[in-house]
């Protein structure tokens, strides 16, 4: 199948979508973003790109930095993660605070805001400076050198950030919160502020199409074992309280982002990265569902 022609015409096919839905406007830096604007990027592990759109235009990747995140914390931290943050979904918001009262302070999984804060502050506790260090891998994984968090975006998180810092105090409360609240913010906050583009986010996701080891710089990331929990989970809740609509309609694993990206894995195959700014209700992007949706029917890839 000519892939470069499919997702040329997928974009054709998905332009009439642009507009209904909205850019996320809860953190103002990011409401200035130009709406319609739609990337797609592939990256397969015989290290062929295809792309089309504006796949070469950086956005903040937000909460697809805690897929990252994830990773690099299992590497770290192993088994013992998980009894500090679960992996189930969580069927609700991706900041509620509801929950964490219920189960005693320990987040449902790790793509949940507080879940993703667990993992920060643990990663802290590994490499110090965490951000520093998700920041150095994505620059070799993605091939650019020059990567780095938007310091307009990751201000305006910390000044609209204070359901973040609820959920970081709450946690801390039960000790299930090792390092001081505000590092563990701004550590977070400057996660989701990393600006890349779709074709750069393809080649740094392509680790987990690998089974933990990337084809481009030939490290081992992630045993087997580890790639399929991230993977399963990335299934089951990287697009929160829509994870069933995107299993059903797209039958991969994705993680979503309010700049309104998407990384999506192929398992043995490839790694997929779309882009568009507008939001459905649940956070998602409109376009870069309708694209993953009509790519999977096509091409038949789907991990079902
Ligand atoms: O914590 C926040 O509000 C954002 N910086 C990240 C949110 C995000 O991308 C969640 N969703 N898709």
């Amino acid at each position: 199948m000519n892939l470069q022609a499919l997702i040329e015409d997928i974009r054709q096919e998905t332009l009439p979508f642009y507009d209904q839905g909205k850019v996320a406007d809860y953190i103002p830096a990011l409401a200035s973003v130009r709406p319609r604007q739609f990337g797609f990027a592939i990256q397969t592990l015989d290290g062929r790109q295809y792309a089309c759109g504006d796949a070469d235009v950086a956005f903040s990747i937000q909460s697809i930095s805690k897929a990252f995140m994830l990773a690099l914390t299992l590497q770290a931290d192993g088994e013992e993660l998980w009894r500090h943050v679960g992996k189930e979904p969580s069927g609700n918001p991706f900041n509620s605070l509801v929950q964490l009262e219920y189960e005693h302070g320990i987040p449902r999984n790790p793509f949940i805001n507080a879940g993703a804060l667990v993992v920060t502050d643990r990663a802290i506790g590994h490499f110090g400076d965490a951000h520093s260090h998700l920041l150095a891998w994505l620059r070799a994984e993605s091939g650019n050198a020059a990567l780095s968090a938007d310091e307009t975006i990751a201000a305006s998180e910390r000044e609209h950030g204070d359901r973040n810092a609820a959920l970081a105090h709450f946690m801390k409360s039960y000790g299930n919160l090792i390092q001081p609240v505000e590092t563990v913010l701004n550590q977070y906050f400057h996660n989701c502020s990393i600006a890349m583009s779709c074709r750069e986010l393809a080649r740094a996701g392509l680790f987990l199409a690998n089974h933990g080891a990337s084809p481009q710089t030939g490290r081992h990331y992630l045993t087997r074992s580890q790639a399929k929990q991230v993977n399963a989970v990335m299934l089951t809740c990287g697009t929160y309280d829509a994870a069933g609509e995107f299993a059903y309609r797209v039958g991969l694993p994705v993680k979503s982002g309010v700049g309104g990206g998407l990384l999506a894995v192929i398992p043995g195959k490839m790694s997929i990265a779309v882009w568009s700014p507008q939001l459905d209700a649940r956070g998602n992007s409109v376009l870069g569902l309708e694209a993953l949706d009509r790519f999977t029917t096509a091409t038949g890839l789907s991990i079902f």
